[in-house]
C-alpha cells in the first residue's frame, strides 16, 4: 500500500494524478484535518505532525510515501526519511526547474503558504534550479483554508487572488508556479485572473511519475483507496464532487 498525506484536502489533487499513473495499487490517503492550515504552524510543529502521520501510515503497512504537501515536505521530508529508512518517500516541491527551464521573460513567480515561502529548502530549490530566472515569491496565507472550507467561490478569495496575481504579471512573471497542492484546486479561478499572460504550473504529474518509478510491486495491488482524516472524516468524502474528483469516489464505492 502507498500512504499520501497532507494537511487535509490539498494531496487529493496529488492523490488524483496517482491513482491515474497507478491505478492497480492501493493507497492510503491521510488528510490531517484537525491539525490544518500547516502554513501557518512553525517547522517543528509540521515535523511533529509529520512524524507521527509517517509513524501512523507505515504502522498500517504502507511500504512507500507520498507526502503531497509542499509544507510538510519543505520543513519535514528529511526528517521523514531518517525515520523510516527503508521506506521511500516521495516528497511534493514547487516546480521552480520546469518554470525556469520554459520562461521567455526570464521572471518566474511561485504562490506558497507562508511556512514554505519562508523555508530554507525554498531557497536552495530556487539556488539549484531556478538558473538565470527571477524567482518572484507570493506567500498566500487564506488560500488553503478556503479550499478547505470549499468557498472556492467566494468573493473575498477572488479579491485576493487577483490583488495577489496582478502585481506578478505587471512584473513580468510568465511562468506561476503552483508551490501548494490545495492551489491545484484554485487553478479555475487563477486562469480566470491571468488569461494568456502566464501558464500556471503544477508537479503533479511529475511527482506521480516518480512514484511509479519507485513503485515496483505496489504497483500491482487490487486497486483499494482507504481515505482516513484526523478529523471530519465524512467531510473529505463529501468534497470529491465538489472538487471533481468524484472519480476517486466511484473507486471507494468499488475497492471496499
Ligand atoms: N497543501 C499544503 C501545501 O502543499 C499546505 C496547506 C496548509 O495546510 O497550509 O503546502
Amino acid at each position: 500500500m502507498i500512504g499520501v498525506f497532507d494537511s487535509g484536502l490539498g494531496g487529493l489533487s496529488v492523490l488524483a494524478a496517482l491513482i491515474d499513473a497507478l491505478p492497480r495499487a492501493d493507497f492510503s490517503y491521510y488528510a490531517d484535518t484537525a491539525h490544518v492550515p500547516y502554513g501557518s504552524k512553525s517547522e517543528e510543529q509540521i515535523q511533529d505532525r509529520v512524524l507521527a502521520i509517517g509513524e501512523h501510515l507505515v504502522a498500517d503497512g504502507c511500504k512507500l510515501l507520498v507526502v503531497a504537501c509542499n509544507t510538510a515536505t519543505a520543513a519535514a521530508v528529511q526528517a521523514l526519511r531518517a525515520a523510516h529508512p527503508g521506506i521511500p518517500v516521495v516528497g511534493v516541491e514547487p516546480g521552480i526547474k520546469p518554470a525556469a527551464q520554459d520562461t521567455r521573460s526570464g521572471r518566474i513567480a511561485v504562490l506558497a503558504t507562508e511556512a514554505t515561502a519562508r523555508s530554507a529548502r525554498l531557497r536552495h530549490l530556487i539556488r539549484d534550479h531556478a538558473g538565470r530566472a527571477d524567482v518572484l515569491i507570493e506567500p498566500c496565507p487564506g488560500w488553503a483554508t478556503h479550499v478547505e472550507m470549499l468557498q472556492l467561490d467566494d468573493p473575498a478569495l477572488a479579491v485576493d487572488v487577483r490583488a495577489r496575481i496582478e502585481p506578478l504579471l505587471e512584473q513580468g512573471a510568465d511562468r506561476i508556479v503552483l508551490g501548494c497542492t490545495h492551489y491545484s484546486f484554485l487553478a479555475p479561478l487563477l486562469t480566470e485572473v491571468i488569461g494568456t499572460r502566464a501558464q500556471l504550473v503544477d508537479v503533479a504529474d511529475a511527482v506521480a511519475r516518480q512514484t511509479r518509478r519507485l513503485a515496483g510491486d505496489l504497483a500491482h495491488g487490487t486497486g483499494r483507496l482507504q481515505l482516513h482524516a484526523s478529523a471530519h472524516p465524512e467531510r473529505l468524502h463529501a468534497a470529491l464532487p465538489r472538487l471533481n474528483l468524484g472519480r476517486l469516489a466511484a473507486r471507494l464505492g468499488q475497492a471496499q
